[in-house]
């Protein structure tokens, strides 16, 4: 019996709590090494008008619709399909969810290494006084070397392991609330030294005003994968933590408060680095680098620099190890309570293996980079098809399947905590959910695939 296990789930104590985990899933690296990167690639402020589009038609119904499901169910993402909809295959969503988990997570940890090896030299004080060419050196001596990035992604996977093993309410949830509002705090001081370099307005043209001649069919398919992938929905670690939040938690209103933190933190991040890119002459479309060349270059030039170094990239760490969490306990949800595992055992198989996996990710930037397929790096097939084709079809579904099969009925019984609430905007959240967001994430997707040539 699926409500046989109810009693030994772990839960959020409170509402910042849920607040804190969600938003701390939602804001790591996605915001501040990916976000950046692909905008810069991606032709800068016509790319943030699509992304912020998506985050506000498309990502926060998805993710509504997540915690919607999760909640209800009470399960992992997997079983939750399984327990709302009885020998249908559905299931299959959830399983996809689990499969990307193991593919983000496996990539994901290769870079929240990297903050890592820049924690260490911000330590030993090795960005001050070095120029430009020195820094991109440092970069690329880094990357080349096959053992550091392995060694301090392995190190990051123990050290998510080890707090999921411990649970939802005494690791993270504790952490979070003090460490993101830091991590805010840093990011905005970082911003005005920006703001002060010479050229920096070159930076703010390039991320703020959209050249929509930029936009082709790639950027928006790169724009709807960010959001989703920034967003940490399509993949149901949401299903997941909505399985962990009370009956007495405003669904709604969580969703909205999670997804507007997380792209303010984004936006924040663009204006931090596109200045500095542009006043150090630095390629916005230097693509994965971007951001560890780009920050040490400013902190070797600001008044106070060696301090603020440490705290960001220890902030850093700290975003995606609050994101890294949020990504295994979908695999060790899945594992233990639809295998039967017991938590521990969960969490070392999980990590483990995606350890295994994240190896050839990390290797594939350096020693094995010309291993490609497509043009692409095992990294980089890892990266593409995870965000921009599983999360948005693991989010079309996600929505048919609450706005077809749920239906208005029983998800305005959850939204509103079976009537406590009153639910203004119901009617439009069902419209979205059943016409909006499936028609616009299947024709960006298509477009995005070359399926259809819009
Ligand atoms: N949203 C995270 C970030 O922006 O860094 C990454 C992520 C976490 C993606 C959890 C997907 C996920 F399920």
């Amino acid at each position: 019996m699926a409500g046989g296990n109810l009693p030994s789930r772990d839960s959020f104590s409170s509402k910042f709590g849920i607040i804190a985990a969600a938003a701390g899933s939602a804001i790591g690296l996605g915001n501040i090494w990916r976000f950046p990167y692909i905008a810069g690639e991606n032709g800068g402020g016509a790319f943030l008008i699509l992304y912020l589009a998506f985050i506000f038609v498309i990502g926060i119904p998805v993710m509504m619709s997540e915690l919607t499901i999760g909640r209800r169910a009470q399960l992992n993402a997997f079983g939750s399909f399984k327990k709302l909809a009885p020998g249908k295959p559905w299931y299959l969503v959830g399983f996809m969810g689990v499969i990307a988990a193991f593919m983000i997570l496996a990539f994901y940890s290769t870079i929240a290494g990297w903050t890592l090896q820049y924690l260490y030299l911000s330590i030993t004080d090795a960005f001050s006084g070095k120029t430009q060419v020195e820094l991109t050196q440092v970069y690329d001596t880094f990357l080349a070397s096959s053992y550091m990035p392995s060694i301090w992604q392995l190190i990051f996977m123990l050290l998510t392991g080890w707090i999921v093993m411990a649970g939802v309410k005494n690791g993270i949830e504790k952490y979070t609330k003090i460490l993101m509002p830091l991590l805010l705090v840093i990011i905005i001081i970082l911003d005005i030294r920006a703001l002060t370099l010479p050229n920096s307005m070159d930076g703010l043209t390039f991320l703020f005003k959209p050249d929509f001649s930029k936009i082709t069919a790639d950027v928006v398919l790169e724009a709807l994968g960010q959001a989703f992938f920034s967003l940490s929905i399509g993949m149901g670690t949401l299903i997941t933590y909505g399985s962990y939040i009370r009956k007495d938690n405003n669904l709604g209103s969580t969703a909205i408060s999670v997804s507007l933190a997380d792209t303010f933190i984004a936006i924040l991040s663009g204006v931090a680095i596109f200045p500095a890119v542009f006043a150090f002459g630095i390629q916005p479309d230097a693509g994965t680098g971007l951001v560890f060349i780009v920050l040490p270059n400013l902190f070797s030039q600001m008044t106070g620099g060696y301090i603020f170094a440490l705290l960001f990239f220890l902030l850093l760490s700290v975003a995606a190890l609050t994101s890294t969490i949020s990504v295994l306990e979908v695999v060790v949800a899945y594992f233990s309570e639809e295998l039967k595992m017991s938590r521990k055992k969960a969490t070392v198989l999980a990590s483990v293996s995606i350890a295994f996996i994240g190896v050839f990710a990390t290797l594939s930037l350096g020693p094995l980079k010309d291993y490609t397929l497509f043009d692409k790096n095992f990294f980089e097939i890892l990266d593409f098809t995870s965000a921009n084709i599983m999360l948005p079809l693991g989010g079309l579904l996600i929505v048919v399947f609450v706005g077809w099969y749920l239906g208005k009925d029983k998800v305005s019984d959850e939204l509103s905590n079976q009537g406590a609430l009153k639910l203004p905007l119901m009617g439009i959240f069902m419209f979205i959910i059943k016409f909006i967001a499936p028609i616009a994430i299947a024709i960006v997707f298509m477009n995005g695939i070359g399926l259809l040539n819009l």
